[in-house]
């Protein structure tokens, strides 16, 4: 109908104008545009005229439109379901919602992204998901997508590894308790490295950065350490993602970017672009960005560090993938790192869109009512613990049914995953169990229980071959009108890089189907109503899997 009102547009005022439609409250209509108003100033004529004439000129041409024009020219549509239904049809395809805008493009996306110090905590839960969800959102819009899990593998951590391990732990504990240990040790290291700080000694530290050093230079035991411990560590980061139901195509970590960077920092220094300081570290200045603070490239020890690595990232990116656009998944608290990364990247004359796409922490409320940084009475919530309890929830939702331990999983994952998308991702969001697992709410279980709820009758009622021809889909004529919403929801998601527009929208085909069965009965219908009707169920299903998947979640067999 927008290109309808376009097309009018043009015959009568000969200006070619983009119809924008937009869903008013319903009480004023299907569907409304400002068009008339836009128009105005350009035509030299009064907005109401304009909406008038667009009007009365759609009431000759087609009788299943009725147009009012309200306030200073307004033009509210009203279309007949049957109407709504002939459009949802023709924009029908197996992957409905999906665009090709992005055709052509290549997109970088990187998450998780964790440090391989520790186990995979509740901090890596939001970069993952996310990440995950962009991912497709890019997929399903036309992008070619590259993913790179930039690990956390190089630096400190693992002269601390080391140097911890050989005072505080043993070949037994590692065995037993792989990563757990490694976190263990990282933990006390640090508070044994502080300690010591507050006696005004340093041999813990110097022992931390001679690993270091030894590791730079190859030293074979330091080697032999650094590999086991990766090895540990990655299984376990491997792990948690298979659960988390994420994973990615690369896996070029901070190690593997080292001494990349300690080559191109020396390119930066021979073009003048870096500059070497009297202690003999290195900077990029970015005062022509606006920026005060220089970007420190190496230690005046000479060794790199996280913005080192991160120049070789870009380089490296930009030579082997050639993308468009870079999208790094990561916390509000490296924001300021990335202007100052993105800016250095401009400096280097690189044009690739550099995208720090940026979320808050997660909270939770203390038993004093007071909210804060989610945290367990051992510190860090890890991702393992968090999975086992969704799980036990999940299976405490579902009572006594019998629902297999994969759905069980499903819908632990859902709740979790939603709730990341109950808000604009740059909110600090508040776990809570209770309403991440509500049925009634903006939950993931109660979509996914919706969109079972709609297969289950799917596969009890079939919808035979009656003549659905004239059928007038009066009851169905809101679950159509969101149906047709959802292209524009993926696009617009995709767009802001904002998946939880995807999550608002499914929440309310969810809430308008439910009220869809309190009026409607699928299977007293007669034979052309309940065709009718199941095909339209069968429409309903499909978003419901393509949306929810967009936010990496799935749809249980039963729950
Ligand atoms: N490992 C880092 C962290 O957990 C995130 C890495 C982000 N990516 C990057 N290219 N710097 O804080």
């Amino acid at each position: 109908m927008d290109s309808r009102i376009s097309q009018i547009v043009k015959q009568l005022f000969a200006v070619d104008v983009a119809v924008h439609l937009t869903r008013p409250n319903s009480e004023f209509g299907d569907y409304a545009t400002n068009v008339a108003l836009t128009l105005a100033s350009q035509l030299g004529m009064n907005p109401r005229v304009i909406a008038e004439k667009i009007a009365d000129e759609l009431h000759k041409t087609d009788n299943s439109v009725a147009a009012e024009v309200a306030g200073p020219g307004f033009i509210n549509l009203r279309v007949s379901a049957k109407y709504l239904a002939d459009a949802l049809q023709s924009a029908w395809s197996d992957d409905y919602g999906s665009n090709n805008n992005g055709a052509g493009k290549t997109v970088v996306v990187e998450y998780p992204s964790p440090n391989m110090a520790k186990p995979y905590s509740v901090g890596h839960l939001r970069p993952g998901n996310q990440g995950w969800a962009v991912k497709r959102l890019m997929e399903v819009t036309g992008w070619k997508v590259i993913t790179d899990n930039h690990l956390g593998d190089y630096g400190a951590p693992f002269g601390i590894w080391v140097t911890g391990f050989l005072h505080f732990s043993s070949e037994e504990t590692l065995a037993k308790d792989g990563v757990y240990e490694l976190g263990r040790v990282y933990i006390a290291t640090k508070k044994a490295l502080k300690d010591e700080q507050e006696r005004g000694e340093t041999a813990l530290a110097d022992e931390v950065q001679a690993w270091l050093i030894k590791l730079e230079q190859g030293d074979e035991q330091a080697k032999d350490f650094s590999l086991r411990f990766n090895k540990i560590s990655l299984e376990h980061i491997h792990r948690v993602m298979d659960r988390l139901k994420i994973s990615t195509d690369y896996e070029l970590g901070e190690a593997f970017f080292a001494a990349r960077g300690k080559a191109a920092v020396q390119r930066l220094l021979d073009d003048g672009v870096a500059v070497k300081n009297d202690d003999n570290s290195i900077i990029v200045p970015l005062e022509e960005y606006g920026f005060e603070v220089p970007l420190l490239v190496q230690k005046s020890n000479g060794a790199a560090l996280y913005a080192t690595t991160d120049l070789a990232t870009i380089l490296y990116r930009e030579e082997n993938w050639h993308p468009d656009r870079v999208i790094y998944c990561v916390g509000a608290e490296q924001q300021f790192y990335f202007t100052q990364l993105f800016a250095m990247a401009k400096k280097l004359g690189i044009k690739t869109d550099l995208y720090h796409l940026w979320f808050g922490t997660i909270d939770q409320k203390n038993d004093d009512g007071t909210r804060a940084k989610m945290s367990s009475r051992k510190g860090v919530v890890l991702m393992e613990e968090l999975l086992n309890q969704a799980e036990a929830k999940a299976r405490q939702v579902v009572g006594e049914r019998t629902v297999s331990d994969d759905d069980i999983a499903k819908i632990a994952l859902g709740a979790i995953k939603f709730s990341d998308f109950t808000s604009d991702r740059r909110t600090n969001i508040l776990f809570d169990w209770d309403s991440i697992f509500a049925l009634t709410g903006f939950s993931g279980p109660y979509i996914q229980y919706a969109a079972v709820r709609v297969n289950k009758i799917l596969h009890d009622i079939t919808a035979g071959d009656g003549d659905r021809a004239d059928y007038d889909y009066t009851a169905e004529k809101v679950v159509i009108a969101k149906l047709l919403d959802y292209p524009e929801t993926v696009q617009l998601a995709a767009r802001d890089l904002e998946p939880h527009k995807v999550a608002t929208y499914l929440y309310e085909l969810a809430r308008d189907l439910n009220r869809y069965y309190e009026t409607t009965r699928i299977d007293e219908s007669t034979s052309g109503a309940r065709r009718a009707r199941i095909e339209l169920l069968a429409k309903v299903s499909q978003v419901f899997t393509h949306g929810l998947g967009l936010l990496g979640i799935e749809v249980p067999s039963q729950m």
